[in-house]
């Protein structure tokens, strides 16, 4: 075990990496190149990076694809997508040609409220805070003008301020529930500045006007945000589902409805069915430079709002016309943040015609519908093991180093044989004797 290391932030990066590699690895030189291959040559990105975040010594990359043909509200798209996952991006262009051949998705923004709390605890009368607070509610929100000018210039701001009484789920805890409208920035940095100064100045009201004091324990954005919501939806006439992979269109329509209600009612499916929009969702949300944990984080709760987690997607069969629709709670942002800073967040905000946080709601919802959809049409038709082990062969086909000869010759083979790592493998080596 080595021994821990103290003031390792204030190492260079050639130090860090130095470290690690005296620590850590046998073959030092290795080790080394691999870390310097990925180091950018233009070394003011390279800079750039690097000061991202903290202890950078190099860079993971990700590949950044795109999906063409998403007719959104009856404006053409092209989508960047940052993932690892095979197939998704293919799924997602599929999807999206599917659906341009049938009116395309629509899309809307429901609601765009942004919410914050300060924490605190208070032990004395809930009747006389509660009057207190509203007789200091518009100095608390005056106390933050230095903060909102700009964005209420813009239109935004503050909507409300309201304590809540919490004591019932925990002794002597109180809130102050704050909701924001950010407009086009995601708002983390505006919401918490904002509540900071909530919490100084009620606790110095609160101090010099009442016998009891209060305990401020935090003051954060919460990214639970159910009033921040897009739908997404695609409709046709059941006979318009006809296409190449679906040769019955009444049966696909059938089970695709099925498959989604399992989703609605069984946990263990929902949390699969959910991934797979995710898959959609945060690649967008990547590459656009927002935050998917907050995404990710705020969308399952989302999911789970009934009380028992469920389909973030839904479908209805009615009169003969095949709908497909999702909900589901986004905060983003298209300006600030990594928006103007990362080079290729620039150019895929560029490419989406910079749109504004709630353009890119909508994108981003329909990008989740979509991929969900690509994975129910498979998964109720051929199953997905077909298409992802296509996209499985050529990773390990890269794997091998294969020459371009070789990976034609196999990908003939395999056009007609099962697709397996070993059957791959059991390929290469037969061609290579
Ligand atoms: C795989 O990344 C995603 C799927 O499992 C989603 C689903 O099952 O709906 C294919």
């Amino acid at each position: 075990m080595p021994n821990a290391i103290s003031g390792f932030s204030k190492l260079s990066k050639s130090e860090k990496i130095g470290w690690l590699l005296d620590t850590y690895f046998t073959d030092k030189k290795a080790a080394l190149t691999l870390v310097k291959q990925y180091w950018n040559t233009d070394q003011k990105l390279q800079k750039l990076h690097d000061e991202f975040i903290e202890n950078t010594i190099t860079n993971y990359y990700l590949p950044l694809g795109v999906a063409p043909n998403f007719l959104i509200n009856d404006s053409l798209f092209t989508i960047p997508m940052a993932i690892e996952e095979s197939s998704v991006v293919a799924a997602a262009s599929k999807a999206a040609k599917f659906w341009y051949d049938r009116g395309g998705f629509k899309a809307e923004v429901i609601s765009t409220e942004k919410i914050g709390q300060v924490h605190f605890m208070y032990e004395g009368d809930f009747e006389k805070l509660e009057s207190f607070f509203e007789t200091v509610k518009p100095k608390l929100i005056a106390s933050t003008s230095h903060i909102t000018k700009n964005m209420e210039q813009r239109g935004g701001g503050i909507l409300d301020l309201e304590l809540r009484n919490k004591s019932e789920d925990l002794n002597n805890y109180y809130q102050l529930h704050a909701t924001f409208e950010t407009l086009d920035a995601m708002g983390a940095n505006f919401i918490n500045s904002c509540l900071e100064q909530f919490a100084k100045t009620f606790k110095t009201e609160v101090e010099e006007n009442l016998e009891d004091d209060i305990i401020i324990i935090m003051s954060i954005l919460s990214n639970y945000v159910p009033n921040c919501i897009v739908r997404a939806e695609v409709s046709c006439s059941i006979s318009d589902l006809k296409s190449k992979d679906i040769s019955n269109p009444e049966i696909f329509a059938q089970k695709f409805k099925q498959a989604v209600n399992i989703a609605e009612v069984e946990p263990f499916r929902a949390v699969t069915h959910n991934k797979g929009i995710m898959n959609g969702v945060d690649a967008v949300v990547l590459a656009t430079g927002n935050d998917f944990r907050a995404v990710e984080a705020g969308v399952h709760a989302y999911a789970s709002r009934n009380g028992s987690y469920s389909s973030l997607t839904h479908c209805n069969i009615d009169n003969d016309i095949f709908k497909f629709w999702i909900e589901i709670p986004l905060a983003l942002g298209t300006v600030g943040g990594l928006t103007s800073l990362h080079p290729l967040v620039k150019f895929s905000l560029e490419m989406l015609e910079k749109p504004t946080a709630k353009d890119l709601m909508q994108i981003v919802a329909v990008a989740g519908l979509a991929q969900n959809f690509g994975a129910l049409k498979s998964l109720t038709t051929t199953g997905i093991q077909e298409g992802h082990m296509k996209m499985h062969l050529m990773n390990i086909l890269n794997q091998f180093e294969a020459s371009v000869d070789e990976k034609t010759n196999i990908i003939e083979h395999f056009k007609t044989n099962v697709v397996t790592h070993s059957a791959v493998v059991e390929a290469i080596e037969k061609l290579r004797k």
